[in-house]
Order: C-alpha cells, then sequence, then structure tokens
C-alpha cells in the first residue's frame, strides 16, 4: 500500500504535492519521492529514504507547475533511496501504488531488449515497459501506457509525467484506489482524497481499468481501448480529520474493512490454481529442504500468537509436520529443544516486538532455519532472519490489529499449502479446490460486513456485561481467543477465550445468565461437539452468540443469537469467523464509548521487554 500524487496548475507545484502527500503517510512512510517539469520544462527527480519531512528537506526552490509523487510502503525491495519511486526510463517517471505480479518475466524480456534496471521494484518495469512503447510510436503518451498495461499482470494506481508532454499528467488505476480532484485552473491526482481536501473538495472517482489525461483546464477519462468515459462530480462533505479515515469513525472499523483488499493483496502473485501450488518468490527453501523439516517451532505475541495457534492446528493437520506454539517472552528463557531441522517461524506484524526478536536470536544460535511472517518492509526481523515472508496488509494504523492478522493468518494457508505440496501430503486437485475458495474470501469478507449491523445491535444488547466468554474447537479455538483479546483490549470487558471442550473444567463455574458466550460454531468435524458445549452453557443460563454457517438451520433453536458467515470450505472458516468477532468488539466499545484506536496502557508494537 502506498501513497501517489499529481498536480498540474498554476500553484507552485513543489508545496501542493508535499502537503498531498503529507495526507497519504498513513498508506506508507518508508521513502517518498518527486518528479517535476522545472521553469525550462527539464524533468527532475528527488527522492529518499525515510518519511516525507526528509524528502521535504533536500528539495532545492523550483518554479515547478506540474509534477507526480509518491510515499512508499515497501513490497518488493527494501526501502531505501533506490527503490523509491518515481522510477524513470528516458523521458518518462512512473509512480505506482499495487503489485505487478509478473515483472520478473517483464524485467527479463526488457533487459534482453536492452533496458537497464538500476533497483529491485516492480514499478520500475512499468517505467520502462511505458518507455519502450514510446520509443516505438513517439507523440501520444497514453497510447504508449495503454499497450505497457496491456502485459502488466497484477494492480495498479499510477501516474506518469514525460517531459516530452510538459501539459498533461497520465493516470490508471485497476485494483488501487485513484481520484481526481478538480479545480479552477489546476487538477490533482491522488491515491485518497485526504491528499486533495486541502485544495478542492470536488472529486471524480476513477474506476477500474480507466485511464485520465489530465491536464490544467481538463480531465479526459477513457477505458483502456481508449473509449472515453463519462465520469460523475461529487462534493465531499468531510473535513481534513474524517478525510484520513475515509469517512469512517475509527481507524479499526476502516482496517476491518479494508480486509477485503488486504487479503487479495497477501495473495497476488501467489496462487497457481491450474498448477495446484503456491508460490513464494522470496522462500529460500527448495522441495528437499521443506521434506526435512521435523519440526516446527511458532514464534509469536498477542494477536500473531493467535496467528501461529492457527498455524500449528493447519501444518499439523495438512503437513504432518509436529508444530508447537510458544510466545516470544516464554520461549526466549526456556531452554527449548532445538535442532538444525526445526524450522522456527517468527510471526509479528511490526517486525519490531523485542520478545520475539530476542526468540529469533536465540533460535539461530542453535543453528535452524528461521522465517519471519511480517508487515514491515525493512522492519528489525527482516534483517535477522533467514526467510522473510510479507503479509502486504499495507499500514495499520488502530492499536488492535485486524488486518495484519488476517493477512498472518492468509500466509500461513499459503505457506501450509505449499509445505503439503512439497511433502507430498495433498494432491493437486484438492489443492486446486481450495485456492479457488481462498480467491472467493474477500467476497465473502464483503458480506459479512454488510450485514455489521446485525452484529452491532448484538454487541449493544451486551454490552453492560462484565465477563465474556468465547468458546471454539480446533481451527476455530484460536479465533475464540483472538475474539477474547479483541473484546478486552478496546472495551475492557474481562474475556475469556476457551478450547470448548474445557469448559468444564473450571470456567463452566463463572457461568451465568448475566455471562454471554460466544460459540464459533461453524460446521465441521467438531460442530456435534460445539453443540453439546452450547447445551452446557445453556442450562446454566448463559446468553448464547452463535457465530454459524449461513446455511445452518439448526442452531438458532439452541441460541440467543446467530451470526452468520457464508458458506465456505470448513478449513477456511477460521479467515470469516474472525472478522465477525473483530466487529462484535468493535461495536461493544463504541457502545462503551471506549477509546478505540488508541486503548489505555498498550501500543501497537513493543519494543521493550
Ligand atoms: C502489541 C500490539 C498487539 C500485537 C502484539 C504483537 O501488544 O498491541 O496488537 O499483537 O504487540 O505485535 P507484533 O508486531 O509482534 O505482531
Amino acid at each position: 500500500m502506498c501513497g501517489i500524487v499529481g498536480y498540474i496548475g498554476e500553484r507552485d507545484a513543489v508545496s501542493v504535492l508535499i502537503e498531498s502527500l503529507k495526507k497519504l503517510e498513513y498508506r506508507g512512510y518508508d521513502s517518498a519521492g518527486l518528479a517535476l517539469l522545472d521553469g525550462k520544462g527539464k524533468s527532475c527527480v528527488f527522492k529518499t529514504e525515510g518519511e516525507i519531512s526528509r524528502l521535504e528537506s533536500i528539495l532545492p526552490e523550483l518554479p515547478a507547475r506540474i509534477g507526480i509523487g509518491h510515499t512508499r510502503w515497501a513490497t518488493h525491495g527494501k526501502p531505501n533511496t533506490i527503490n523509491a519511486h518515481p522510477h524513470v526510463s528516458g523521458s518518462i517517471s512512473v509512480v505506482h501504488n499495487g503489485i505487478i505480479e509478473n515483472y520478473l518475466e517483464l524485467k527479463e524480456s526488457l533487459e534482453s531488449e536492452g533496458f537497464v534496471f538500476v533497483s529491485d521494484t516492480d514499478t520500475e518495469v512499468l517505467a520502462h515497459l511505458i518507455n519502450k512503447y514510446y520509443l516505438k510510436n513517439p507523440g501520444d503518451l497514453a497510447i504508449a501506457i495503454r499497450s505497457a498495461l496491456g502485459e502488466v499482470r497484477g494492480s495498479y494506481a499510477l501516474s506518469v509525467l514525460s517531459e516530452e508532454h510538459p501539459h498533461e499528467l497520465i493516470a490508471a488505476r485497476k485494483d488501487s484506489p485513484l481520484i481526481l480532484g478538480l479545480g479552477e485552473h489546476e487538477n490533482f491526482i491522488a491515491s485518497d482524497i485526504p491528499a486533495i481536501l486541502k485544495y478542492t473538495n470536488r472529486v471524480i472517482y476513477m474506476e477500474n481499468l480507466e485511464m485520465v489525461r489530465v491536464k490544467r483546464d481538463s480531465v479526459q477519462v477513457f477505458d483502456l481501448d481508449g473509449n472515453p468515459r463519462f465520469k460523475e462530480e461529487h462534493i465531499i462533505p468531510w473535513n481534513l480529520e474524517a478525510a484520513e479515515k475515509a469517512g469512517y469513525p475509527h481507524f479499526m472499523l476502516k482496517e476491518i474493512h479494508e480486509q477485503t483488499n488486504s487479503i487479495h493483496e497477501t495473495l497476488a502473485g501467489r496462487l497457481q490454481e491450474l498448477e495446484g501450488d503456491v508460490i513464494f518468490d522470496e522462500l529460500d527453501l527448495d522441495k528437499e529442504q521443506i521434506q526435512n523439516i521435523h519440526r516446527i517451532e511458532i514464534i509469536a505475541c498477542g494477536t500473531s500468537f493467535n496467528a501461529g495457534l492457527l498455524g500449528k492446528y493447519l501444518f499439523e493437520g495438512l503437513t504432518g509436520i509436529h508444530t508447537d506454539v510458544d510466545n516470544g517472552s516464554e520461549f526466549r528463557y526456556s531452554n527449548p529443544v532445538l535442532t538444525p531441522s526445526t524450522l522456527v517461524i517468527a510471526i509479528t506484524q511490526s517486525g519490531e516486538t523485542a520478545d520475539t526478536l530476542a526468540a529469533v536470536r536465540e533460535a539461530t544460535s542453535y543453528g535452524c532455519t528461521t522465517l519471519a511472517i511480517t508487515n514491515v518492509v525493512g522492519s528489525t526481523i527482516s534483517r535477522e532472519a533467514s526467510n522473510i515472508i510479507y503479509t502486504r496488509a499495507g499500514p495499520e494504523i488502530g492499536v488492535a490489529a485486524t488486518k495484519s492478522f488476517i493477512s498472518q493468518l492468509v500466509v500461513l494457508y499459503l505457506l501450509v499449502i505449499h509445505f503439503a505440496r512439497a511433502r507430498s501430503m495433498m494432491d493437486a486437485d484438492r489443492v486446486g479446490k481450495l485456492l479457488s475458495e481462498l480467491r472467493k474470501i474477500p467476497g465473502h469478507v464483503s458480506r459479512i460486513l454488510e450485514d455489521k449491523e446485525n452484529i452491532q445491535k448484538c454487541a449493544s444488547r451486551f454490552a453492560e456485561s462484565k465477563d465474556y466468554f468465547f468458546i471454539g474447537r480446533n481451527i476455530n479455538y484460536p479465533i475464540a481467543l483472538e475474539g477474547a483479546l479483541k473484546l478486552k483490549e478496546i472495551s475492557y470487558i474481562h474475556a475469556e477465550g476457551y478450547a470448548a471442550g474445557e469448559l468444564k473444567h473450571g470456567p463452566l463455574a463463572l457461568i451465568s445468565e448475566d455471562v454471554p458466550v460466544v460459540a464459533i460454531a461453524p460446521q465441521g468435524h467438531t460442530y456435534d461437539k460445539i453443540l453439546s458445549n452450547i447445551k452446557e452453557v445453556k442450562s446454566r443460563d448463559a446468553s448464547v452468540i452463535a457465530i454459524a454457517d449461513s446455511d445452518d438451520g439448526e442452531i438458532a433453536k439452541y441460541v440467543d443469537v446467530v451470526l452468520t458467515v457464508p458458506k465456505t470450505d470448513f478449513i477456511l472458516t477460521p479467515l470469516l469467523t474472525t472478522v465477525v468477532v473483530q466487529l462484535l468488539a468493535y461495536y461493544t466499545a463504541l457502545e462503551r464509548n471506549c477509546s478505540i484506536d488508541k486503548p489505555r496502557n498498550l501500543a501497537k508494537s513493543v519494543t521493550v521487554e
């Protein structure tokens, strides 16, 4: 997730672009850059590692009236100056948000034609590809971009500046957001509305596979075949603060909604349904090494620990590899039984959690191969683990982890499938079916979000409770833990997550009519068992909220409230039940008037022991 901007008009382009980028820093902030045409129409590019303020400090006075800019959240290549955008080829400068899935094959073919690459990014192929077509047929920048985009697989919102075309910017989008801001003798391009609100509240929303030619006094939108598109202008009623949250009252709610897109990003370029496999270009473990793993040790803290626990069920169930999960803080002071055939997987959204880092160092000293699953490119763990997989969820502002958690789960599913294939534990047919079900998950998540009023109603009904229980079995037990964690973090209600079968060994003594119990009960091999657990708590007068499949006609007979999730393969249900427990926690905290994005005593990243 990155932020892109563009400006053409009569103001000082440098200050407009810098101000606009600052409003997009929530989309990424590890490096930034601008491309401008100076007073003589010469192209100038400035970029640097670090935040926008650093870029600002290296910019000279420049009489520019046109330019493009970028703030980066690295997905391909380290967050350094060379990898920062804009990327340049000949007279063409490009800023891009998204992932070019086939960039390696395009890069190879462009290199064979003599184009020289300087960065590790996927975006640089766009610059060379556009330049290649422009050199073949100079004169129309839009045609060159259209031809280039015809070869690209993946997602993009991009903006292009060329010194051959000093009076226009071209932008296009597919699966990444892009808007236009309209002014008097000036126009703007941006990833999101906050970037332009200081200058105008008149916007046009670009749709997928649309391209636009932006001039000082006009914007012309086309489809990718060059046919003109009529676009409606909208007036934005929000103020700037509301706009940064895209109109949502809290970052947490915004990030819960962004999960449809973050799942999509996590999957991008990794699924091979036809071959029945998953590819991880970044993984330095070949088939033989995967076959030789005797044990997996997962290390994580907080929400990431809950993802790790799901990992244990999946690795053991689908690959047959014995898997343990430990908190970083416990692992580092235990006497771990590790051998070089143990794979140590660290899960950490921030990549900076002190206990997880210390545990990875401990594992490295035993000669183990380490693999980190993290959301932050260039984080400390990405420099210390021998393998890294990025979750690509984009920056998360709310302290309570939501979209970073779901992306961790998606990476675990993909990794488990990849290992199961390497160890011949799953056939291509089963994998193909599972991968096509995975592709449907973003759509299912949207369905749950559409039904959020029901979850909100349920949350208000029980918002005054002093205690809450979450129960689940098997792969939904980690989601019971996560539901309880989310609720206590942001609503300050005491909540416990339990393996449903354990209730009778203690917690049942606490169950009474004042205690709601959330039973996560999609249909699968433990369905009948959790129905029995529901009956156990019902007979102690608890109110039961069931999270069940949409086609479950039975469960309503035994419980007080049913919250449904669309039907999917049982093994993937945690990706859906998670969204329900997140929304339940969110609306409960909202009802209780809590500080949702910044809960008391907590921090997004815990870098101390
Ligand atoms: C903090 C955050 C949690 C997070 C935990 C582990 O406590 O508030 O949301 O789960 O740290 O963080 P990590 O970055 O290692 O996933």
